[in-house]
């Protein structure tokens, strides 16, 4: 069904501007016909009892993605229903979102909040997409979300993300759907359980606990308290150093959520506890540290539909755990005819799958290119994000020409070829929430090199090559040499213990790096939270 035509869509212009009080006012349009809403075919072996549980973010894959947020509040839902939970997913509707997916959307009402602290009202439309049991409400309002890309500064990004969070939430009421636990995620739902806990506590969906999970500390959403306190319109008392103020003149979006949460968790294990550290921490560590009584860590999982070598069809040889041997040859091959790259499959190749930011490692891998590059090995790029890396990366496809290739963009069907078609796959991050590019590498079976922090600590066992066990080769200390001396040990085991190295591409494409396991610990949390 084509998506309905906003236009009633009103401008937060001079003319909407009405006074009205701060009371969250939702129920004054008449909601739509309630769609017809696919509902999952009763499965007596589902754990009970059943939870229902509203997740809020700002991407989610297919829709938009950036990063693994997007992969996680896609794949996540998916595992959560095997669980027996109940889902809805709300996410703003950017205007960048394709309109293979815009069209299928169907209109499922429309209303006016009460936004900034005098009052400004705007208009909150909810287009909604059902898909594999889980259902997707998007938050419709073309002030806030017609950029190209969903975030773009903070002067703008911190208005746009008050107003999802409360109409995320004020969404909720109008479709009179309060779910056992609203799960929120990072600093762009930051404010939802602030909202919840003050201006929402009164209201139906006030009777939800939430929960916030921390996939990357290092974006808060910080701002001056009176931009902050303007756009949000919450009561002053928030604004105190125990929950939204940071130093003297800030306000912390996800600090306040971090207070106002009834969990928190974050995506792996070592890194809840990494950010109760002052070099993790991000400046709120001290804070993490007087809520880790509700702090826990969940690692991430893929998303088996999506990563599934032995049906996708973008490779040029799909492959199981008992051909990848030869399979990936065939896939090396394809993949260095179609990058430009010297065409021999007993060569060592190297990917790196990333945002190109300082968080992934990547000073490391400038300083080490040279010394890697040895006649034997190439290295495949793909990547977008800071200009000094991008520019490092084309000079050296430059300077090695037929042995590096730097593809400068967001690709996922060149992603799939690298994770496919590559030997290891290097991970040398700063810090690592959890990561999904080593999980989705070990999958296809390519080793991953990482540096142990995070979710690459918890998620790559090291090689031991007197046991023959582990996943991928590892180092500790965030040194140029001390990746180097990983990588070297990989193409030692790759050249010249060539069954060793076969063996661990076996173990890593058996591993378990599916959702189930960690779904089933988020289930629990829910029942935590709600018995
Ligand atoms: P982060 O969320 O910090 O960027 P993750 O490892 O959790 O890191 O997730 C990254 C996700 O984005 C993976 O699914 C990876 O395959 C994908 N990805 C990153 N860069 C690109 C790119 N340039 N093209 C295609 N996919 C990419
Ligand atoms: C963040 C982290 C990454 C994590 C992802 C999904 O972007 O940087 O480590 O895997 O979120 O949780």
């Amino acid at each position: 069904m084509p998506a309905k035509k906003k236009k009633k869509e009103k401008k937060p212009t001079q003319k909407t501007v009405k006074k009205q009080t701060k009371e969250p006012k939702v129920a004054k349009a008449q909601p739509a016909e309630p769609q017809p809403v696919e509902t999952q075919p009763a499965q007596p072996q589902l754990p009970e009892p059943r939870r229902s549980v509203a997740f809020i973010g700002s991407e989610c894959y297919p829709f938009v993605k950036t990063g693994g947020l997007g992969d996680v509040m896609y794949a996540l839902p998916k595992a959560l229903i095997k669980q027996n939970c109940d889902v809805k997913v709300i996410l703003p509707r950017y205007k960048c979102i394709p309109q293979e997916y815009q069209d299928k959307m169907v209109y499922r009402g429309e209303f006016m909040m009460d936004l900034c602290a005098d009052g400004r009202s705007f208009y909150v439309g909810i287009m909604e997409y059902v898909w594999d049991g889980v259902v997707y409400d998007f938050i419709d309002n073309e002030e806030f979300f017609s950029d190209g890309n969903p975030y773009t500064n903070l002067i703008d990004d911190i208005p746009k993300f008050c107003f999802f969070a409360k109409a995320a939430l004020s969404a909720l009421n109008f479709m009179d759907w309060t779910p056992d636990v609203i799960h929120c995620h990072d600093w762009q739902a930051g404010l939802v359980p602030v909202y919840l806990r003050t201006m929402f506590e009164d209201t139906p969906v006030g009777s939800a606990k939430v929960m916030l999970t921390i996939h990357n500390l290092r974006f808060q959403g910080i701002y001056n308290i009176p931009t902050i306190a303007y756009w949000s319109g919450l009561p002053d008392y928030v604004f105190n150093k125990d929950a939204l103020k940071q130093g003297y003149e800030d306000a912390n979006m996800l600090k306040g959520g971090l207070t106002y949460a009834n969990m928190i968790t974050t995506v792996s294990n070592t890194y809840a506890g990494e950010i109760q550290t002052a070099f993790y921490g991000e400046d709120l560590d001290a804070h993490l540290r007087y809520h880790s009584g509700k702090l826990r860590g969940i690692v991430n999982g893929i998303d088996y539909d999506m990563w599934d070598s032995a049906k996708d069809e973008l490779l040029a040889a799909p492959y199981k755990a008992e051909d990848v041997i030869k399979k990936k040859k065939e896939n090396k091959k394809a993949l260095q005819e179609e990058l430009g790259l010297t065409q021999n499959e007993d060569l060592f190749v190297i990917g790196l799958i990333s945002r190109l930011t300082d968080q992934k490692g990547l000073d490391l891998v400038n300083a080490i290119i040279p010394e890697v590059i040895d006649g034997n090995t190439q290295v495949v790029v793909l990547g977008t994000g800071d200009a000094k890396y991008e520019d490092s990366f084309r000079y050296y496809e430059g300077a090695y020409k037929g042995s590096v290739c730097s593809n400068i963009m967001y690709d996922e069907g060149r992603a799939h070829k690298i994770y496919a078609g590559a030997d290891a796959l290097l991970v040398p991050s700063l810090f690592e929430p959890c990561g999904l590019t080593q999980l989705i590498a070990m999958h296809y079976g390519t080793v991953p090199i990482v540096r142990e922090t995070g979710g690459l600590k918890d998620t790559v066992e090291p090689y031991n090559e007197f046991a023959t066990t582990g996943n991928g080769f590892t180092f500790d200390r965030y040194e140029a040499g001390l990746l180097l001396d990983a990588i070297n040990r990989a193409k030692t085991t790759y050249f010249t213990q060539r069954m060793n190295w076969d063996d661990m591409v076996q173990r890593d494409m058996n591993k378990d790096v599916s959702w189930d396991n960690s779904a089933k610990q988020y289930r629990d949390l829910y029942l935590e939270l709600k018995p």
